[in-house]
Order: C-alpha cells, then sequence, then structure tokens
C-alpha cells in the first residue's frame, strides 16, 4: 500500500508541474498571431514627414521562405518580442528593435565583417549593403537554382556596374554570364556546374520537366542516364541527354557556370580579386575539380550529379574544328585557346556548344 501511495504522489506532483510549466511554452507567439495584424495588405505605419511604409507581411511567401520552411518564426528574428499585451494599442514594444542575423549566421557575420561592404559601412558609407539589403529578409529564398545572372541582378547590379570596370577582362559580358562575382572576389573555394537550357530562347528547362521527360524522378535519374554505373556522367551520357530531350521537342543544350560554393566565405567580398586568365582557363583550375550537372527544383534547390571532368576537354576536342567555320570575332579566341596550350581548353567547352549550334543545325538540314 505504501508504494502505491508514492506513486500517487509522484503523478500528482508531476501533473502540476505540468500545469505550471505549460503556459511558459504558450507564451511564445504563434505566427498567425502577428499576421492578424501585419498579414493585411493596407496596414501601413505613418511617419512624422506624412509618408507612409508597408508593415504588411505576405504570408505565403513567408512561408515559401528559407526561414518559413525551415519552422523560423517571426519572433525568433524579431526576438525583443516576447509576448503581446493587447491591452494596448500596439501589443509590443516600438520601435522593435533591428534584427541580428548573425544570431544564428555567425559565420556569415565573421566573413561579412571583413568585406569591403562591412569597412565601407563603418566609415559611414550608408550605401553598402548589409544582410537585410542583399537578401530580401522575409522573403529569403533558397539561392542554389539561381543562375549566375539571376545572383548578379539580385545582389551586385543594383549598385554596380561591372562592364565600367574589369578594362583588362577579354569578353566582359560572356565572364558575367558564366561566373560568380563572388567566385573572383572572395576567392572561394569553387566548382562548375552544368544546367539544360534552350539556346534559342535563352530559358533554363526546369529540373521537374526533364526528369519527366525521362520518366524518372531526381532520385532515379543517375540511375537512368550512368549506362557503366561508375556513378558518374561521362560525355556520352551527356549527349545521350541533349540527344533523348531534343527528340521529345525539347531544344535542349548545356549551359556552363563558373560558381562559387554556397558557403560564409562568399561574404568576404574584396577588390583585390582573381585576374589570372589561367586560374579557370586550364585543365588544372581548382574550380573544375568539381563538374556537376544540376537540376532545378520549384523550392529553390537543386539536385546535383557528378560529372567526370574529362568529358568537358573531349567534347571541346571533338568539335574543335568547326570553330575555324565561324565569324572573324572567334579568330581571337582560337589565338587566345593555342596559346593557353591547345585544345584541353576545358572551361571553354560550353561556349563552342552555343556557337555551333547554327553550324550543327545546318549541316543537320
Ligand atoms: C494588434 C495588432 C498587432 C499585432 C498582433 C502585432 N503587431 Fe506589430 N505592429 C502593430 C502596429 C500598429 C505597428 C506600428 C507601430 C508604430 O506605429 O510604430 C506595428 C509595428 C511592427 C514592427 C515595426 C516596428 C517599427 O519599429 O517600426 C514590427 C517589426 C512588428 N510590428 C512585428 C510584429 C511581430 C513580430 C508580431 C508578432 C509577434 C507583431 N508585430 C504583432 C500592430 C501589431
Ligand atoms: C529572417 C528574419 C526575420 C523573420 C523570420 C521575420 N522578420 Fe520581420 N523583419 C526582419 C528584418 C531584417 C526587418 C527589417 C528591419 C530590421 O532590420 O530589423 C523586418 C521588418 C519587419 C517589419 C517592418 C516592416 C518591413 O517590412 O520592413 C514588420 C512589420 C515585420 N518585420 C513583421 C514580421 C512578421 C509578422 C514576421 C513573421 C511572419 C516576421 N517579421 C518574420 C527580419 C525577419
Ligand atoms: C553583397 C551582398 C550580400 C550581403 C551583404 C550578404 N550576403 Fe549572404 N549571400 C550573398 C551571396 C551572393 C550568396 C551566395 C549565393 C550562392 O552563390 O549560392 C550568399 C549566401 C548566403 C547564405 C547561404 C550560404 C551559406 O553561407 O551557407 C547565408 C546563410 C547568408 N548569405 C547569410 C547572410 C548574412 C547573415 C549576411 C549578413 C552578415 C549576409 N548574408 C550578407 C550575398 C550577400
Ligand atoms: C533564428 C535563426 C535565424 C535567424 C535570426 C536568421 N536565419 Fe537565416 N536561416 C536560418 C535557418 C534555420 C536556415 C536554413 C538552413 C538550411 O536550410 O540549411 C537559414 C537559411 C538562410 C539562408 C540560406 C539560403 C540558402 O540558399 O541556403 C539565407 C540567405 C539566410 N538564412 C539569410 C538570413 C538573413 C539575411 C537573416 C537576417 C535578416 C537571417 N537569415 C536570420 C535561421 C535563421
Ligand atoms: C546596396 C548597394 C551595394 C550592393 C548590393 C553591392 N555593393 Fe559592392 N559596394 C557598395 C559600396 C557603397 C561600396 C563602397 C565603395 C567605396 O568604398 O567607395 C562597394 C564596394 C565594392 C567593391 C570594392 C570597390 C572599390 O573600389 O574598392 C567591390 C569589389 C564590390 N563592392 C563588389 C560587390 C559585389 C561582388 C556585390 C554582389 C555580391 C556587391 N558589391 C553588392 C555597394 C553595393
Ligand atoms: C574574372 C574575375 C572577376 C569577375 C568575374 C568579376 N570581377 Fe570585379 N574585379 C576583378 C578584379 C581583378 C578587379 C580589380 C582590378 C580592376 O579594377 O579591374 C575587379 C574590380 C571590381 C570593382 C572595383 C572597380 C573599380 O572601378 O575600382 C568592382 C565594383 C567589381 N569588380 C565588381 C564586380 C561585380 C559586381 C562582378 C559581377 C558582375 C564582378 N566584379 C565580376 C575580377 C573580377
Ligand atoms: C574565374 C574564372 C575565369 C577567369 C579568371 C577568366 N575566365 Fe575566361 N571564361 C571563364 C568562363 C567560365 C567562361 C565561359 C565559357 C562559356 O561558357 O562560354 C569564359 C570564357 C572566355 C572566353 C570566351 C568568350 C566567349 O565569347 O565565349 C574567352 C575568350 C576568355 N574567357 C578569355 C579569358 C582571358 C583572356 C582571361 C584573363 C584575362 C580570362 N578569360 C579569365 C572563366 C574565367
Amino acid at each position: 500500500m505504501k508504494g502505491q501511495r508514492w506513486k500517487w504522489l509522484l503523478v500528482a506532483w508531476m501533473s502540476l508541474s505540468l500545469i505550471f510549466i505549460f503556459p511558459l511554452y504558450l507564451h511564445a507567439v504563434e505566427n498567425s498571431e502577428c499576421l492578424d495584424c501585419h498579414g493585411d495588405p493596407e496596414m501601413v505605419k505613418e511617419l512624422p514627414n506624412g509618408k507612409t511604409i508597408s508593415l504588411y507581411v505576405n504570408p505565403k511567401k513567408f512561408e515559401a521562405s528559407v526561414h518559413g520552411q525551415n519552422g523560423i518564426a517571426c519572433t525568433d528574428c524579431h526576438s525583443d518580442i516576447e509576448e503581446l499585451n493587447y491591452e494596448k494599442e500596439v501589443p509590443h514594444p516600438v520601435p522593435v528593435a533591428s534584427v541580428d542575423c548573425t544570431d544564428c549566421h555567425d559565420e556569415e557575420g565573421t566573413a561579412y565583417e571583413e568585406s569591403v561592404h562591412a569597412k565601407a559601412r563603418a566609415k559611414g558609407i550608408k550605401d553598402a549593403p548589409t544582410c537585410a539589403t542583399c537578401h530580401q529578409y522575409h522573403y529569403t529564398p533558397y539561392l542554389a537554382a539561381y543562375t549566375v545572372r539571376e545572383k548578379e541582378d539580385l545582389f551586385c547590379l543594383k549598385c554596380h556596374n561591372p562592364m565600367l570596370s574589369h578594362k583588362w577582362l577579354t569578353q566582359k559580358d560572356t565572364h558575367f554570364a558564366h561566373v560568380d562575382c563572388s567566385l573572383c572576389h572572395a576567392k572561394t573555394k569553387g566548382m562548375t556546374n552544368l544546367r539544360l537550357y534552350n539556346p534559342l530562347t535563352m530559358k533554363f528547362i526546369p529540373g521537374g520537366e526533364i526528369v519527366k521527360a525521362f520518366g524518372t524522378s531526381y532520385e532515379g535519374f543517375l540511375g537512368v542516364l550512368d549506362a557503366n554505373k561508375n556513378r558518374q556522367l561521362e560525355n556520352e551520357e551527356l549527349n545521350a541527354i541533349t540527344d533523348k530531350l531534343n527528340r521529345k521537342g525539347f531544344n535542349a543544350a548545356f549551359y556552363g557556370e563558373m560558381v562559387a560554393e554556397s558557403a560564409p566565405e562568399v561574404h568576404k567580398i574584396s577588390k583585390d580579386a582573381i585576374r589570372k586568365c589561367n586560374t579557370c582557363h586550364s585543365p588544372q583550375s581548382p574550380y573544375l575539380r568539381s563538374v556537376n550537372l544540376i537540376l532545378t527544383k520549384s523550392n529553390g534547390k537543386v539536385s546535383s550529379y557528378k560529372v567526370e571532368k574529362a568529358a568537358l576537354s573531349s567534347f571541346t576536342t571533338s568539335k574543335f574544328y568547326l570553330l575555324n567555320a565561324t565569324k572573324v570575332k572567334w579568330v581571337d579566341i582560337i589565338g587566345f585557346i593555342l596559346i593557353l596550350g591547345g585544345v584541353c581548353f576545358a572551361g571553354g567547352h560550353f561556349f563552342i556548344r552555343i556557337i555551333t549550334i547554327p553550324i550543327r543545325r545546318k549541316r543537320e538540314g
């Protein structure tokens, strides 16, 4: 009997503690409570000068953001709001403390502190970007699916016009289309990514359409293509992809990009940047150590498949003679390639693919 009584006491004690502890958890404010007010598109705040600023947060777009997808709550960022007090007209303190992204992203913060931008801000240059200037703070997207061009539009071209500088760089437009600004300016680890696109419309083909054309899934894609089962894609296997897509009416070609690895170091932007041509234009380029075919997903993420590095050069070599038949513009490129040691111009295979499309068409026709 005695033992039994102890058990009951224990149960009673535990239930009582739960009753007291539980409300502490309930106090964490739900996003839906904030959105009761801030989810109203009309919600604005009037400034002393008569102008208004919107206090609206689009619930759907927030949910689709990186933070929404990872269950980050309004109060995880706006951490000075611990509870809502509806007795007051504004149920929380105003002004709300500014958000510190480095609470969760401290490595990015450290790298950013060493950038030209943080230094410019420290000198009082207000136009230099902070975390929230570059990344849309409420609607931060996953960035992996973005092309080099899209990232530049989003991040750098708002404030810089690289066409006005970089006088030493030949074919500026091509470089800015195929190389991340941060690969040169942050000297990060990099890699080469291939994507499938339609060279006539210049549109990238969504990964979902590609796996559907092959009757498979993102997980099954490699299995379907990797004929020799060595877990990577070679020259013939890459050709098989475009052949099949073209038969299905896609008009697909590969588009190559040299990109920075997604890591905190991309934030260490400096003026002391990479400039030597053979850092990239050589089979030994560190950015060719990892070559991947990527398929983009609609949530901003990608599925990535390893490509054998040699596929780049063997492809180039096999199509190389075609260059002679093209316009004078290409003569200096040929000269450049020869200077760099002939046909193993691994990084250059992409543009050859692109420029030879009309010729290959003509031959086929
Ligand atoms: C009952 C309506 C209401 C609710 C609920 C509410 N807010 Fe507000 N919020 C306001 C009003 C009104 C203002 C404008 C205050 C002012 O005029 O400065 C405001 C302003 C803000 C601002 C900008 C403040 C500034 O400094 O300019 C932020 C950030 C904010 N709210 C976040 C939140 C978050 C996060 C939640 C949920 C935890 C929340 N709010 C819940 C009404 C609300
Ligand atoms: C990833 C962090 C983050 C999350 C999560 C977040 N906010 Fe914000 N919010 C910010 C930043 C950054 C600002 C800009 C002001 C600043 O620097 O503090 C801001 C500003 C605001 C403002 C002022 C108006 C504006 O758009 O600049 C309101 C209102 C607001 N947030 C409400 C919310 C609500 C409601 C939620 C949840 C649905 C939320 N926030 C979630 C980071 C965040
Ligand atoms: C000048 C624009 C710029 C500023 C300022 C900036 N970022 Fe970034 N951020 C980028 C770019 C560009 C990438 C890389 C995108 C890619 O190539 O995948 C990135 C990537 C990231 C990533 C994902 C990669 C990783 O590190 O894991 C995080 C997280 C991030 N930034 C957070 C921050 C935070 C926090 C701050 C402020 C301390 C900040 N960013 C400031 C441009 C910026
Ligand atoms: C409460 C913690 C928290 C805060 C504060 C926070 N983040 Fe995040 N952030 C996360 C989490 C969690 C992820 C998802 C990490 C993942 O998927 O690996 C993330 C991911 C990111 C990414 C990665 C995108 C990609 O492509 O992988 C960026 C960019 C980013 N945050 C920017 C910001 C910015 C800018 C702020 C400030 C306005 C901020 N974060 C504040 C928790 C936070
Ligand atoms: C919101 C505007 C803004 C954005 C966005 C921005 N920058 Fe800057 N950038 C500046 C300002 C301001 C300076 C400081 C200029 C100065 O010191 O006079 C600067 C300086 C630089 C410098 C050094 C230039 C020099 O002459 O010292 C480089 C390199 C640079 N940015 C590259 C980038 C890259 C790459 C991106 C995209 C990832 C980017 N910036 C995004 C505003 C911006
Ligand atoms: C191939 C490597 C490379 C790429 C790609 C590159 N840069 Fe640069 N950039 C450099 C080098 C090296 C310098 C310093 C020498 C100079 O001024 O031209 C420089 C200089 C700059 C400057 C300072 C210009 C000045 O007038 O002082 C800015 C700003 C800048 N780059 C922004 C960008 C932006 C934005 C992008 C992406 C669109 C980009 N860069 C892409 C290598 C590169
Ligand atoms: C950071 C890496 C990098 C650096 C540094 C670099 N390139 Fe490139 N270059 C590329 C990439 C990537 C391409 C795009 C290949 C493609 O897809 O067409 C390219 C393309 C080219 C092209 C072909 C242009 C076209 O119209 O297709 C020429 C010519 C070229 N680079 C010359 C140079 C010269 C000369 C230098 C040094 C002054 C240099 N590159 C520095 C990466 C680089």
